[in-house]
């Protein structure tokens, strides 16, 4: 009869060298399975007068406790290593900079239409919102542009399916100058805003979009000039622009609201854009039948209006000739401004 405490010693040194869980229970079998050693021995009992069997009944059943519970502890070596190995590999690096969900950036045009309002506060102007979806009366008619006008060919403009309580069909306003009127009936003189907003023409190409934005000014007080429109406008230009080396020029033009009308046109005189005339605004002294449908008296009160796009001037600002750019919505363009 082989001595039980060898058993036992074999079953630790063969689980200790079973590599995997898996080999482990293999060798369990070696000694606890069916036809295990073990179990072979309690077979064997039966064979051995009664007072053996007890005796030696209990010292089988003390060995194999002893094999289960090397067996166990192996098991639970390999629990404990499965779950090091876990720990290890699931680890969470926390030196690593964190993935970030990305920030929004200020769109361009947005960055002019901003920077015009902050220049213009400082210099007392008040700034004012108005409705896209406009009536007629305000787009055209109180503008010095009656119905018919062959002026108002001048915009190719866009119609909504609505009606106004004249019954009339709704535009989307074409220029921000409706501003200026609903303004102006709100307000008392000294009349001094800026009306900044999206506007809507039926044109498109590289500097034409649709959908576009323009910033109307206004300044209405009793004397106010076209020096006064020219000192505030190359004053904003050249702010605007962070440059004193810029020159505008005020080209007779022709625009119903205004009598005189000039487009305005700048120029570098320094740097690489220098030497080239650039359309970016229409303005003037405000025609005595706008400064009536304000609600005031035209002997008594006059001054300058101007209508500027901000794309054109974000163009400028940045060098860009694609208007198209703008409205694309490709982040390796928007990118650059932030
Ligand atoms: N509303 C004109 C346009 O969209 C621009 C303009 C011209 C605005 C003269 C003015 C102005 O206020 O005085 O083309």
């Amino acid at each position: 009869m082989e001595d039980l405490n060898q058993i036992i010693e074999r079953a630790r040194a063969d689980f200790a060298a079973a590599a995997t869980p898996a080999a482990l229970e293999d060798v369990k079998a070696v000694y606890l399975g069916k036809n295990g050693q073990l179990t072979a021995l309690l077979k064997g009992l039966a064979k051995l007068p009664v007072e053996e069997k007890r005796e030696f009944g209990s010292k089988i059943n003390q060995a194999k406790q002893a094999v289960e519970a090397a067996l166990n502890e192996r098991r639970e070596e390999f629990a404990r290593q499965k779950l090091q190995e876990r720990l290890a590999s699931e680890a969470i690096d926390i030196t690593l900079p964190g993935r970030s969900s990305g920030t929004g950036g200020i769109h361009p045009v947005m960055k002019t239409w901003m920077r015009v309002e902050e220049i213009f506060r400082t210099i007392g102007f008040d700034v004012a919102d108005g409705p896209e979806v406009e009536n007629d009366w305000y787009t055209f008619t109180a503008l010095n542009n009656p119905p018919n006008h062959p002026a108002r060919s001048m915009q190719d403009t866009f119609y909504v399916d609505l009606v106004d309580e004249t019954g009339k069909q709704m535009p989307l306003r074409p220029h921000t100058s409706p501003m200026q009127v609903r303004y102006a009936r709100q307000h008392k003189p000294p009349i001094k805003v800026i009306a900044p907003g999206r506007t809507y023409r039926v044109d498109s190409d590289a500097t034409h979009s649709p959908m576009f934005h323009q910033v109307e000014g206004l300044w209405i007080d009793e004397n106010i000039s076209f020096a006064d429109l020219k000192g505030v406008y190359v004053d904003f230009l050249r702010r605007f622009f962070e440059t004193e080396d810029l020159v505008a020029r005020f080209r007779p033009s022709y625009f119903p609201f205004t009598e005189p009308s000039a487009e305005v046109d700048m120029m570098f005189t320094s740097g690489p854009r220098k030497g080239k005339w650039l359309e970016i605004c229409g303005a003037g002294e405000v025609h005595p039948n706008v400064v009536r449908n304000f609600g005031l008296d035209p002997e008594r009160y006059i001054g300058f209006a101007f209508g500027t796009g901000l794309e054109r001037l974000t163009m400028l600002r940045y060098g860009i000739d694609d208007l198209r750019l703008f409205f694309e919505g490709d982040l390796r363009f928007l990118k650059q401004f932030n």
